[in-house]
């Protein structure tokens, strides 16, 4: 191993995966998730369906792909260093008083998207539950028609959430959904404390295996549907996966719907939240490599797993399925537009109509389970490094500070829970727009202040396979330049409605979107003051000293290690 200035610093023990393929089925996990089955097939659908893949598959190229392998890289090189925060992988990378405070953003993201996702982990929960004892076709039991099904499943969803009023947790009896946020909340922190390897690591090896087996047993099924109803002939496979895949552009012509920035902005969202690229986790998960481990092939292999999962799994069952028991008349945007309409609505009404259909409910939604609590674990893995390494907390008070936070976030979540908006304002400004900026910072911090040749330096330690040439040309011009024209197209398009939808709410709406966008600014401040007290703790420390901002060329090969290169 290429020896350093911090070998001090290396020569403590620090937490490292137990294997390469646990480090990938980790980082697959957190990649895996909500967004792929529930959130891809409504965006794709909506926003032209086949035409839409084609911004999807040039953000994945010259976004996903690019910034995963930078995060995977500088990841290791903080981790080489001691550092397995963003903070302080920020700090190792661009030696310099503001950088670890760009790395703010990689706790708040992990950390305010945990807040709202948990919940819908644990719906997905309860769903699977409902599915096992029955009480889900209980719901839409006397429901005649498909309209009535899908009206009592909304009914039953709206219920179950509180859609209706605020104040969810203070009803008087006990909600379902809060009883399984607890059931889920102790679940992710019990194995977030057994630690990097025992948890995290161990789960994934069980659950991603498990979850691709139950998905693909859903899409066997849903592929072998034919005909479901022979009076509709229509209502076929082929015409459901078409309905999915058939670029649809209206009387428009190809050219003009791609011209339509609004598609560009929605791929690249997808791409960055799908990846789990932007959100400071992959940074902290490669952290943990050893310095010579490769993140190459194993970036690639973790990002088309995903992409196997969002593409072949997600895109082929959720909308192809409600089309062949709902028709495409009742995939209108509401439904499409929404993955709680999709998922939660629409799908319990096709499987009530599908041949044991109970069963399928039952996989599918604990397969949605499994695929969303691999990546809530991965969301608080960061913060509780950040705990650990700035404050020398042990794993036991990490652990319950971060539970303290989080319970108070998912209880502002629950609580507000009227047309759910506090969870949609989190989902927007955490989950879109904060990712976005964090995926900019890193990408040009990486290409332009440590460097691309250091960047490659970097890279290529370890290597199992070579980066082609051009995605030099891409991290350093590509990238930050096609993030940055997003981020305007944002600005410009979406940035005005959203105003103008807070302005125009009623005032106990205004009052909720307030409050959690106040709550939003203080914990980035906190985080901002913690990491302030870490610095200093580190330069006391002595764990800045060594710290160059450059890449350590691997040492050149000995005349008897070239020998046996081929
Ligand atoms: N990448 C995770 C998902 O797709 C967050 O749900």
């Amino acid at each position: 191993m290429a020896r350093n200035d911090l070998t001090p610093v290396l020569a403590r023990p620090r937490e490292q995966w137990a294997s390469k393929i646990g480090v990938i089925l980790a980082v697959a996990g957190s990649a895996v998730g909500l967004g792929n089955f529930l959130r891809f097939p409504g965006v794709a659908a909506t926003n032209g369906g086949g035409v839409f893949m084609i911004p999807y598959f040039i953000s994945l190229l010259i976004l996903g792909i690019p910034i995963c392998w930078v995060e995977w890289s500088i990841g290791r090189y903080g981790g080489a260093r001691g550092f397995n925060s963003a903070p302080g992988i920020l700090l190792a990378l661009w030696p310099n008083r503001v950088s670890k405070y760009l790395g703010s953003l990689a706790l708040i993201i992990p950390v305010g998207i945990f807040m709202y996702y948990v919940y819908i982990e644990a719906w997905c929960l309860a769903y699977a539950y409902d599915y096992l004892s029955g009480a889900m076709a209980a719901y839409a039991r006397e429901a005649a028609t498909e309209q009535e099904a899908v009206a009592a499943y909304q009914r039953h969803f709206a219920d179950f959430v509180g859609m209706g009023e605020n104040g969810f947790l203070v009803r008087g009896s006990l909600q379902k959904s809060v009883v399984f946020l607890v059931i889920v909340f102790i679940i992710n922190f019990v194995l977030i404390y057994r630690g990097l390897t025992k948890g995290i690591e161990m789960f994934s090896k069980v659950a991603m295996p498990l979850l691709i087996l139950f998905a693909v047993m859903v899409l066997v099924r849903v592929l072998t549907l034919g005909t479901p109803n022979p009076e509709q002939p229509d209502k076929n496979i082929l015409n459901a996966l078409g309905f999915m895949w058939n670029p649809k552009t209206g009387d428009q012509t190809i050219w003009q719907a791609l011209a339509n920035p609004e598609m560009w902005l929605y791929a690249a969202s997808q791409i960055f939240f799908s990846l789990s690229v932007g959100f400071g986790i992959v940074l902290n998960y490669a952290s943990y490599l050893r310095s010579d481990d490769d993140v190459v092939l194993s970036g690639l292999t973790a990002s088309s797993t995903n992409e196997f999962c969002e593409v072949c799994l997600g895109g082929l069952i959720t909308i192809p399925v409600a089309f062949l028991f709902l028709g495409p008349e009742s995939l209108n945007k509401d439904v499409l537009g929404s993955s709680f309409s999709l998922g939660f609505i629409a799908l319990p009404t096709v499987f009530a109509r599908m041949p044991v259909g109970a069963l399928f409910g039952a996989i599918w939604f604990f397969m949605l389970f499994l695929a969303a609590i691999t990546s809530s674990l991965s969301m608080l893995q960061p913060a509780i490094a950040f705990f650990e390494e700035a404050f020398g907390m042990g794993r036991r008070l990490s652990v319950t500070c971060l539970g303290m936070l989080g319970a108070f976030g998912s209880l502002l979540v629950v609580f507000f829970s009227k047309n759910l908006l506090a969870l949609d304002t989190m989902d927007f400004w955490v989950g879109g727009v904060c990712i976005f900026i964090l995926a900019t910072i890193e990408v040009t911090l990486a290409s332009w202040v440590f460097g691309v040749r250091n960047l490659r330096i970097e890279v290529s330690r370890g290597a199992a396979m070579r980066i082609p040439g051009f995605f030099w040309f891409i991290i350093k011009y590509v990238s930050p330049t096609y993030l940055l024209v997003i981020f305007g197209l944002w600005v410009y398009y979406n940035l005005p409605t959203r105003i103008q939808d807070i302005r125009s709410m009623s005032s106990e709406d205004r009052g909720t979107v307030l409050l959690i966008l106040s709550f939003l600014t203080v914990l980035l401040i906190f985080f901002g003051l913690l990491i302030n007290l870490a610095g200093k703790r580190w330069r006391a420390e002595g764990r800045l000293d060594g710290l160059t901002g450059r890449a350590t060329p691997e040492p050149r090969p000995t005349v008897r290690e070239r020998s046996v290169i081929p």
